[in-house]
């Protein structure tokens, strides 16, 4: 076995903003060649932690080294070896996709002969090749963020960061723009994304869950799944809210989280458990439909992880 090379590392990052501590003794390693994802909801601390990770923001406490450069000391150095696409970045709408990829290409010195073809692959890359005369502003949302993805590679970076790049995108766009990540990855580039969504958690090796400027947890999602504690039941109750209410309370229920009109509860046992639900929704004349045994998904391992630290 080769050791691992560790291609970002932070110890004890921390940032504050007057009374906010935004980035919280963050510790954190990733490997070469990983898809690492930051994944928490508005305020976290995401923004703040990927802006000390480039080098574009200084910790108030702790370190962190990125491509093998200190983040405070050798900014240059780590800037050459990155790419950053910020969660608002800005492209030229005045300017066509190809203008705005020539327009990076200067801006990061790639040469003559190499900006050719290097620009040709990423609009082949990006699915922009048939839309290169448009102006960034007429192009829709999705389209705008493979733009932005296709600058922010020009310069050939090995480590990316990516910070909420699909926030904003319809469904159809999110999907297509992690495809071309997971190229990105095949390709040996180590990527570290952030997103407030918890389904795209499931594409990334390994994931970060933060919560208040602190990392709750850091595993594969598989392992982080199998941290949830309990079996967990699905159904969907005729009066959700007594349902809900009634199993709160009952010793076999760990937990209850409400999903639309859906019940998701966390049970000790199956068998015990499930006899208990039934038992007390049928004693309370309340109605269910649809009782199923069902493996916990990101945002239930998530939100019971945060509930947890919070008793
Ligand atoms: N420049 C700033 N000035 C003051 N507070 C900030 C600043 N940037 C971030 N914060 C605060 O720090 C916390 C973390 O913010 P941020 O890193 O943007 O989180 P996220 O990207 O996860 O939404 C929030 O409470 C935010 O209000
Ligand atoms: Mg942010």
């Amino acid at each position: 076995m080769t050791e691992k090379e560790w291609v970002i590392e932070a110890e004890g990052l921390t940032r504050r903003f007057k009374k906010v501590t935004a980035v919280d003794g963050l510790d954190l390693r990733v490997a070469r060649g990983e898809i690492f994802g930051l994944l928490g909801p508005d305020g976290a601390g995401k923004t703040t932690t990927i802006r000390m990770l480039c080098a574009i923001m200084d910790p108030d406490a702790g370190a962190a080294r990125v491509a093998g450069f200190d983040t405070v000391r050798q900014p240059e150095e780590i800037k050459k070896r990155i790419g950053y696409m910020a969660q608002q970045f800005s492209l030229y709408g005045d300017l066509t996709v190809l203008e705005n990829l020539v327009f990076f290409a200067d801006i990061f010195g790639v040469g003559r002969e190499e900006r050719k073809e290097r620009i040709a692959a990423l609009l082949a890359f990006a699915r922009l090749t048939e839309f290169q005369d448009r102006r960034a502003a007429h192009l829709s949302g999705g389209m705008q963020k493979k733009l932005a993805l296709a600058c922010t590679l020009i310069h050939r970076p090995e480590v990316i960061f990516l910070d909420e790049p699909t926030t904003g995108v319809d469904p159809v766009s999110r999907r297509e723009f992690w495809d071309i990540l997971t190229e990105l990855h095949l390709e040996g580039v180590t990527l570290f994304v952030s997103t407030p969504y918890m389904d795209e958690a499931e594409r990334c090796s390994r994931i970060a869950l933060m919560f208040e400027g602190q990392v709750i947890v850091c595993d594969s999602p598989e392992h982080i799944r199998g941290l949830v504690e309990g079996k967990l039941l699905e159904l969907r109750p005729d009066r959700l809210r007594d349902a809900s209410h009634l199993l709160q309370a009952l010793p076999q229920v760990l937990e209850v989280q409400v999903y639309g009109d859906l019940l998701h509860v966390f049970v000790r046992d199956v068998d015990a458990g499930r006899a208990a639900v039934e038992t007390a929704l049928g004693q309370a004349g309340i109605r269910v439909e649809a009782l199923r045994l069902t493996r916990p998904r990101m945002e239930q391992a998530f939100i019971s992880l945060i509930r947890r630290r919070q008793k």
